[in-house]
């Protein structure tokens, strides 16, 4: 079974991706983790971010197994990862990556971008996830928090809304909901409630109750 999340930035696709992962017994492919380590190669290499040739290079570097998940996740690497991300040719480079993984026997849970419309299109269940600009920035802000760093709530939400909008205009696999996605606003749901309806959405996708 291959379950594809998309969403934007902070919507909490990460966490149910995970935890939706954990329930089913599935591996968990965090794409965004490869444009953040992609950038952040670039980024100790002194090169700029869109600089094509060697962004590729990195991307085409990566192995998935040796993420600094402590190195990627701070505010200037998702920034610096959306920059990357934008680039045709970076997200060529990872793709075969990608489909390697969701190819895994028994399966898996990818979340990202462009999962269900361009990585994996014939996912059994695909979930769009999103929420409100100003909850995905609270979240985001507690969570840049938790790990030591000083954040104003508005600049978090500034980078949001930025992103967002890099993200979705891009003309290569912009962040945009696969026609038969369903939608799982979290705005008003906590990490257990959000799993429940998560659950729920696979439990009647893979029983055939949902066109
Ligand atoms: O999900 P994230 O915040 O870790 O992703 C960081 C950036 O990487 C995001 O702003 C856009 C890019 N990204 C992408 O373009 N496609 C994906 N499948 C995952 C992430």
């Amino acid at each position: 079974m291959i379950i594809a999340l998309d969403g934007p930035a902070a919507s909490g696709k990460g966490t149910l991706a995970r935890r939706i992962a954990a329930h089913h017994g599935l591996s968990h492919l965090d794409t965004g983790l490869l444009y953040r380590a992609t950038a952040r190669a670039l980024i100790d290499a002194g090169e700029r971010l869109d600089d094509e040739a060697r962004a590729i290079a990195a991307a085409r570097g990566l192995a998935l197994t040796d993420f600094d998940e402590d190195k990627l996740r701070g505010r200037e690497m998702g920034e610096a990862a959306s920059i990357v991300a934008a680039i045709p040719a970076v997200r060529a480079a990872l793709l075969d990556m990608q489909r390697a993984f969701a190819a895994r026997p028994g399966g898996a849970v990818l979340d990202g971008r462009d999962i269900g419309t361009v990585i994996s299109p014939d996912a059994d269940v695909k979930i769009f996830v999103t929420a409100a600009p100003e909850t995905r920035a609270n979240r985001r802000a507690l969570e840049l928090a938790g790990r030591g760093e000083k954040v104003e709530y508005a600049a978090v939400l500034d980078d949001i809304r930025k992103r967002d909008e890099r993200d979705s205009s891009r003309s290569s696999a912009p962040l945009v909901k696969a026609a038969d996605a369903v939608t799982l606003d979290t705005t008003n749901l906590d990490i257990d409630a959000a799993l429940s309806a998560a659950l729920q959405i696979v439990a009647d996708k893979t029983a055939g109750r949902r066109a």
